[in-house]
C-alpha cells in the first residue's frame, strides 16, 4: 500500500537484450503491484510469470547463498533476492535493473562469467595440505582463524569483480574475488604453498594492478574487504621467503593449538 492507503504500483525498468533479435540494449518498463515484503527478485518473477516469459535472469537459492542473482540496481551491484524492492524506489516509485557491468551480456540480465571463473581457477582456490597431515585434526588458534578475516564467507557472486574499474579496462587482472580467495589460502596455516601462491599473484596483472578505489568493498553483499586482503598480499609478497619459512615451521606442529602470548 502507498502512504495514502491505495495499492502501490511501481515501475520496474529493466535493461533488455536478446542477441537473436536486438541490435542494441534498451530499457523496458513494467508496472508491478507492490506487495508487502516484495524483494527485487520477487518483482522479476512476477514480471516473468505475468507479463513477459522471455525475461531472462539467474537465480537459485533466494537466500543470499548461491550468488547467482547478483545484478546492478540503480547503479549498484547487489544480490536482488535479499533486497526489499521498496528500499530502492525513487520518488516516482521507479527502480532500474541492469546486468552486472563489464561482463558480456548473454541475454537480458544474464552475463557471461567465463573470465570471472577462469581467474578464480588461476589462483588454485583449493587447499594444498602439507605432506604430514595430522592423524586426528588440524589445530588452528583463534588468532590464526581471525587472520582469515571472514574471507571464507565469499559466495562468488561477482558483485565485486564487476564493480572493479580495473576489470573494466582489462580482463587480464586477476580480480578482487580471486585475490580474496588467494588471500584465504595464503593465510591458512594448513596450506603448504603460500610462497608459490604469492609469487603467482605478484605480477603486473595481480596485486599491484589494484588501484585501491574500494569499489569491491562497497559492492560486497557479505561485507568483506578484498582491498585490505590485497594490501596484505602485497606486503607478504615482499617478504615471501621469510613467510614461506615461517609456514613450514608452523606446519611441524599442526596437531597442537597455538595461542597468543
Ligand atoms: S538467488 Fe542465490 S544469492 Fe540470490
Amino acid at each position: 500500500m502507498s502512504d495514502n492507503g491505495s495499492p502501490l504500483t511501481i515501475t520496474v525498468r529493466i535493461q533488455r537484450f536478446n542477441p537473436d533479435v536486438d541490435r542494441k540494449l534498451y530499457l523496458q518498463d513494467f508496472k508491478v503491484a507492490w506487495q508487502q515484503g516484495m524483494t527485487i527478485l520477487d518483482a522479476l518473477h512476477t514480471i516473468k510469470a505475468e507479463q513477459d516469459g522471455s525475461l531472462t535472469f539467474r537465480r537459485s537459492c533466494r537466500h543470499a547463498i548461491c550468488g547467482s542473482c547478483a545484478m546492478n540496481v540503480n547503479g549498484r551491484n547487489m544480490l536482488v533476492c535479499e533486497q526489499p524492492i521498496k528500499a530502492h524506489l525513487n520518488r516516482k516509485n521507479e527502480i532500474t535493473i541492469r546486468p552486472l557491468p563489464y561482463l558480456p551480456i548473454i541475454k537480458d540480465l544474464v552475463v557471461d562469467r567465463t573470465t570471472f571463473w577462469a581467474q578464480y581457477m588461476r589462483v588454485k582456490p583449493w587447499l594444498i595440505p602439507p605432506e604430514n597431515i595430522p592423524e586426528k585434526e588440524f589445530r588452528m588458534s583463534p588468532e590464526e582463524v581471525a587472520a582469515l578475516q571472514d574471507a571464507e564467507h565469499c559466495i562468488m557472486c561477482g558483485a565485486c569483480y564487476s564493480a572493479c574499474t580495473v576489470v573494466g579496462t582489462t580482463k587480464e587482472y586477476i580480480g578482487p574475488h580471486a585475490l580474496l580467495k588467494a588471500f584465504l589460502r595464503v593465510m591458512d596455516v594448513r596450506d603448504s604453498a603460500p610462497g608459490e601462491r604469492l609469487a603467482d599473484i605478484a605480477g603486473s596483472d595481480g596485486v599491484y594492478r589494484c588501484h585501491t578505489i574500494f569499489n569491491c568493498i562497497d559492492a560486497c553483499p557479505k561485507h568483506l574487504n578484498p582491498t585490505r586482503a590485497i594490501e596484505t598480499l602485497r606486503k607478504l609478497a615482499q617478504k615471501r621467503l621469510a613467510f614461506e619459512a615461517a609456514r613450514a615451521e608452523r606446519q611441524k606442529h599442526l596437531d597442537k593449538p597455538v595461542t597468543s602470548g
